[in-house]
């Protein structure tokens, strides 16, 4: 099972986007959260900026979208470039439309839950997505706490897609830190959000690769 790191940089500064990519570039994906004030109480970018973050990036993009109406918006962020797009469940009127769309485009299909969603009604339609986020904390926000009680839901994740020989990738995002990483990898989680324990560090690739070492050491 292979390990991936997705830097959030919720938290960086925006002054300076290409710069602050830069200090990512060891990670596997670039985690971009799209907030749109109404899925979520906070808003921070939309398709121009994936568009031009995407031009300078070293490494792929992975769209997290906190938005509403994702099936009418989420497939630009394809055509902006971005590899990866996660929508959220409570968001989409038709995932599994949506997800084809998406793969269609040629991008990666992720679905997310937030903490108080089950993830059960999504695990016999695992064949549609490459990617299942769930959340850690409420989205919405950087720097909040790691919800530990959300372990056993990637486990229960973890098992189906074991079950089901698919390479579905669970992601977990939220306080993601190396006190919490080593529960979350151990539960099942193989691709890993975090955005203040990197960029809060004075060395952001050394946090990445201490991220990805702690991983790999307590894989499932
Ligand atoms: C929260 C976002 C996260 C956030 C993670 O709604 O989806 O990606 O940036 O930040 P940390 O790692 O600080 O919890
Ligand atoms: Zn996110």
């Amino acid at each position: 099972m292979g390990i991936r790191i997705s830097p959030s940089i919720l938290n960086s500064d925006f002054s300076n986007l290409e710069r602050e990519l830069g200090k990512i570039s060891n990670a596997d994906w670039a985690h971009v959260d799209v907030m749109d004030n109404h899925f979520v109480p906070n808003l921070t970018l939309g398709v121009p900026v994936v568009e031009a973050i995407s031009r300078v990036s070293p490494i792929p993009i992975d769209t997290h979208l906190m938005i509403a109406d994702p099936d009418r918006w989420a497939p630009s962020f394809v055509e902006a470039g971005a590899r990866s797009v996660t929508f959220h469940a409570e968001a989409a009127q038709a995932p599994m439309r949506l997800a084809r769309e998406l793969r269609a485009m040629g991008a990666r299909a992720g679905l997310a839950v937030k903490p108080a969603t089950a993830i059960e009604p999504y695990l016999d339609i695992l064949n549609e997505f490459d990617m299942i986020l769930i959340m850690t904390v409420e989205p919405g926000f950087g720097g909040q706490s790691f919800i530990e009680t959300m372990m056993p839901k990637v486990e229960r994740a973890r098992e189906a897609v074991m079950k089901s020989g698919l390479d579905v990738w669970v992601q977990v995002d939220g306080g993601i830190s190396r006190s919490t990483i080593e529960q979350a990898a151990r539960a099942g989680a193989d691709t890993f959000v975090a955005g203040s324990a990197v960029y809060r560090s004075p060395d952001t690739h050394a946090e990445i690769d201490a991220l990805r070492e702690l991983a790999t050491k307590h894989q499932h």
